[in-house]
């Protein structure tokens, strides 16, 4: 691991900024815990990449706007609160903590 990797302490890199244009997704673990970080015009939002319906990969799924819609059953989510949209999914996305440093975009799972 080079010093880049650890820095921010506690804080896992992502990407660099220009491998996260706007309309991009990029996935990261922080241990067990897969975290998507999308760029919505510039916003940066970081939500764990597991579907709250039954656990697939959001990051998979095709990007309209503010949302993301799973592609297993079709559930949607907001990218900006992690909210469910619609059925089969009720429960929120987790969100998680996300900034820019170093010309690096940077996550962790803050539970
Ligand atoms: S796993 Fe995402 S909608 Fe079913």
């Amino acid at each position: 691991m080079s010093a880049d990797d650890e820095f921010p302490l506690g804080w896992v890199r992502v990407c660099a900024t220009s491998e996260l244009l706007p309309g991009e997704i990029q996935v990261t673990w922080d241990g067990d815990t897969p975290i998507m970080v999308v760029n919505l015009d510039g916003e940066l939002h970081a939500l764990e990449d597991r579907c709250t319906h039954e656990d697939f990969e959001l990051s998979a799924g095709p990007l309209d706007g503010d949302q993301i819609e799973c592609t297993l059953h079709g559930a949607r989510f907001d990218l900006r609160s992690g909210e469910a949209l619609c059925a089969p999914a009720y429960a929120p996305v987790r969100k998680f903590p996300v900034r820019v440093a170093d010309g690096a975009v940077w996550t962790r799972d803050d539970r």
